[in-house]
C-alpha cells in the first residue's frame, strides 16, 4: 500500500478542483492507494510537510459535486519557483523527506507552465537519488497558454465568462444617443487567447467586440486612437477588447514581479480609457474584468468543468501505471462535432513555455478576430452545470479556514 499527494498551484481557475475530484475519484478506485493527500499551498505544502487527508474532508457525493462548481483552489495555491538541484538540494532533501514519511507513491500537480517546471525539475531530482516517485502534472490555465496540449482547463469556463459578460456590456451600451467607447481589459498574460474568445459573439451575429488587440500583435497608440476612430464613423457604442499583456508605456503597470518574474499587467484598460477621454474626447469607460473571468463558476463551461476532472483521473490512471516527468494533454480530433482524446507529454516541453495565438486567427489589420478562428473556441465554452444553490447563489465546498493556515 501506498498514499498518494495532490496539490494545485498558480492562478485560479474555474476547473482546478474538477480535477482534484477526478485524482481524488480514480485514487479511491485503486487497492494499493491507501491515503489521498492535499498539499496545502501547493508545492510548499510538501516542503513544510502540511498535507491533509482528503477522505476525511471530502465525504459525501454532495461534497464531490460541491468542489466541483467550487472555483480557485480548495487546497490554495502559490507561484514558488524551485531553484535548480544542482546550485542548490536543500528543499528538494526537504520535499523528499515529506513524501518518504508520508509513504507518497505518486504526486499529482495541478498547475500551468511554471508548476510543470516543478513536475520536471522533481522528476528528474528523484531519479538522481533513485526515490520511486511517480510525479505527474494536470494542465490548468486561463490563459490557455500551454504547449503541446490542444487547450487548459480552466479556459473554456474563463472564455465562456469573457464572451457572455461582454454581450451584456454590448446591450448596455447602446441605449444612449450619445457616441461611446467601452474598453474591455482581459486577462490572459502574454497570449492573446482569452482576449480573442470575446470574439465568439460574432458567431451570434454581434457586431461587438468592435476591435480586439492581443499581445501577439505589435501595440501602436496611433494606430489604436485610427481604429477607434474609424470604428465610431460605423458604431454609436464602440467595443474593445484589450489584452492585459499588450506592450505599455513604462508606469501604467504596478512594477511588481512574482517569483517567477512575471510582471502583474493589470492597468492598461484604464490607461486606453485616459487615451480616448483626451484624444477623442467622447463618452469612455474601461473594464477590468479582473479575478471575476478566472472564478465566475456560476457561468462555468460543462465542457471544461468534466474534461477538467477526466484529465485529473487520466493523470493518477498514469502515475499508477509508472508514468513519470509527464503532462497529460488534450489533443483535438475534430471541432464538430467536438472530439477530444488525453494523451501525455514530457514536461520538459511544457515547462517554462508558452504557446500564443496562431497568426492565421488574427485579422489583416491586426485588430480582430478572423471568423474562421471562432470553431477553435467555440466547442470549449458549451454546456452549464446543474448547480447547486442556497439562497439563490451557487454553493462552494470550503476547508476550515484553520487548515489552510
Ligand atoms: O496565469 C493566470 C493569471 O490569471 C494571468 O492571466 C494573470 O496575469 C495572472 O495570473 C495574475 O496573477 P495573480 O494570480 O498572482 O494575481
Amino acid at each position: 500500500m501506498f498514499n498518494i499527494a495532490v496539490a494545485q498551484s498558480g492562478g485560479p481557475t474555474c476547473a482546478i478542483n474538477s480535477s482534484l475530484v477526478g485524482v481524488f475519484r480514480e485514487a479511491l478506485k485503486v487497492p494499493s492507494v491507501d491515503a489521498v493527500f492535499g498539499s496545502i499551498n501547493g508545492i510548499e505544502g510538501i516542503i513544510d510537510n502540511h498535507l491533509v487527508d482528503l477522505r476525511t474532508m471530502i465525504l459525501t457525493n454532495n461534497d464531490i459535486e460541491l468542489l466541483k462548481q467550487t472555483p480557485s483552489t480548495v487546497l490554495g495555491s502559490c507561484r514558488y519557483k524551485l531553484p535548480d538541484w544542482r546550485e542548490d538540494e536543500e528543499v528538494y532533501k526537504k520535499i523528499a523527506d515529506t513524501l518518504r514519511q508520508r509513504n507518497i507513491g505518486a504526486f499529482l500537480y495541478i498547475g500551468g507552465n511554471d508548476s510543470m517546471d516543478t513536475v520536471k525539475k522533481l522528476s528528474e531530482y528523484f531519479a538522481t537519488i533513485d526515490l520511486d516517485v511517480k510525479i505527474i502534472g494536470i494542465p490548468k490555465t486561463i490563459d490557455n497558454d500551454l504547449c503541446v496540449t490542444d487547450h487548459t482547463p480552466g479556459f473554456g469556463s474563463a472564455a465562456k465568462y469573457v464572451a457572455a459578460t461582454m454581450h451584456e456590456i454590448t446591450r448596455d451600451s447602446i441605449v444612449y444617443s450619445i457616441p461611446s467607447v467601452t474598453i474591455v481589459e482581459i486577462m490572459g498574460r502574454h497570449a492573446g487567447w482569452l482576449t480573442a474568445s470575446s470574439a465568439v459573439l460574432h458567431a451570434m451575429g454581434e457586431t461587438a467586440p468592435h476591435l480586439v488587440y492581443v499581445p501577439e500583435v505589435d501595440f501602436s497608440l496611433e494606430k489604436f486612437i485610427a481604429d477607434v476612430r474609424q470604428q465610431m464613423s460605423k458604431h454609436k457604442a464602440v467595443i474593445v477588447a484589450v489584452s492585459e499583456g499588450i506592450e505599455v508605456p513604462e508606469g501604467v503597470q504596478s512594477g511588481v514581479v512574482d517569483n517567477f518574474g512575471h510582471k502583474y499587467l493589470s492597468g492598461i484598460g484604464k490607461y486606453l480609457e485616459s487615451v480616448i477621454r483626451n484624444e477623442i474626447g467622447c463618452k469612455v469607460r474601461s473594464i477590468e474584468l479582473n479575478v471575476m473571468q478566472r472564478c465566475s463558476s456560476h457561468i462555468c463551461s460543462k465542457t471544461d468543468i468534466d474534461e477538467a476532472e477526466a484529465v485529473g483521473a487520466a493523470g493518477l490512471r498514469c502515475a499508477i501505471e509508472g508514468g513519470t516527468g509527464k503532462v497529460m494533454v488534450f489533443r483535438r480530433i475534430e471541432d464538430a462535432p467536438y472530439t477530444v482524446v488525453i494523451e501525455t507529454a514530457d514536461a520538459e516541453d511544457i515547462a517554462n513555455r508558452e504557446k500564443f495565438l496562431p497568426a492565421e486567427y488574427i485579422n489583416s489589420a491586426g485588430n480582430n478576430i478572423r471568423e474562421s478562428a471562432l470553431g477553435y473556441f467555440l466547442p470549449l465554452i458549451q454546456g452549464d452545470l446543474n448547480l447547486i444553490t442556497e439562497n439563490g447563489i451557487p454553493k462552494h465546498f470550503a476547508l476550515h479556514e484553520s487548515v489552510l493556515k
